[in-house]
């Protein structure tokens, strides 16, 4: 991928607990590349948590965060960027996104809830509706990957040698 400057970005998507960061991470590191993570990005910019900026900022307001923090690195070439669980549902963000490799990690509600160690740095992982929150997300997901891996129950290297062999 280095030196190929007309690779697209790689971006990782999915629900809570489909291991975007950790494989996003792995992903990069394997291919000699910059890694991005939403998350992170929006932690550094603002100099809070995410739980905080939840909590005393609000969803809606957490979500304009992160749509700057993603434009702030969307489409450069040669990069893995990983995504919030939520990241795909803000229009803008998926049109920023439009041109890249996108790779949806599939999960199902039970394995996000078995995944999920420590939901106080996920507030809406301590929602019961769980399930129809994946259900109104999913057909997001699929409809803008390039590529869709289920990720149940494989350890991410296993993940990151069949993303390999797609690229
Ligand atoms: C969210 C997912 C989280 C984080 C925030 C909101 C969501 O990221 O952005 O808590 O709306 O699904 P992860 O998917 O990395 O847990």
């Amino acid at each position: 991928i280095q030196g190929r400057p007309h690779w697209p970005q790689i971006v990782l998507t999915g629900f809570m607990g489909a291991g975007k960061s950790t494989l996003g991470a792995l992903l990069a590191r394997h291919l000699g590349v910059p890694f991005y993570d939403s998350d992170s990005l929006i932690e550094a910019a603002t100099g809070r948590r995410i739980a905080d900026l939840f909590a005393h900022e609000g969803e809606a307001r957490f979500r304009d965060l992160e749509h700057q923090a993603i434009a702030s690195v969307a489409s450069q070439p040669c990069t893995v960027l990983a995504l919030g669980g939520g990241s795909l549902m803000h229009p803008g963000t998926r049109l920023l996104l439009c041109s890249t490799y996108m790779i949806y990690l599939e999960i199902t509600a039970e394995t996000a809830r078995a995944r999920i160690a420590n939901p106080s740095d996920r507030p809406l992982a301590r929602s019961a509706q769980l399930d129809e929150l994946l259900a109104l997300r999913e057909p997001i997901y699929r409809s803008t990957a390039s590529l869709i891996l289920e990720a149940h129950d494989e350890l991410p290297t296993v993940t990151l040698a069949r993303v390999l062999a797609e690229l």
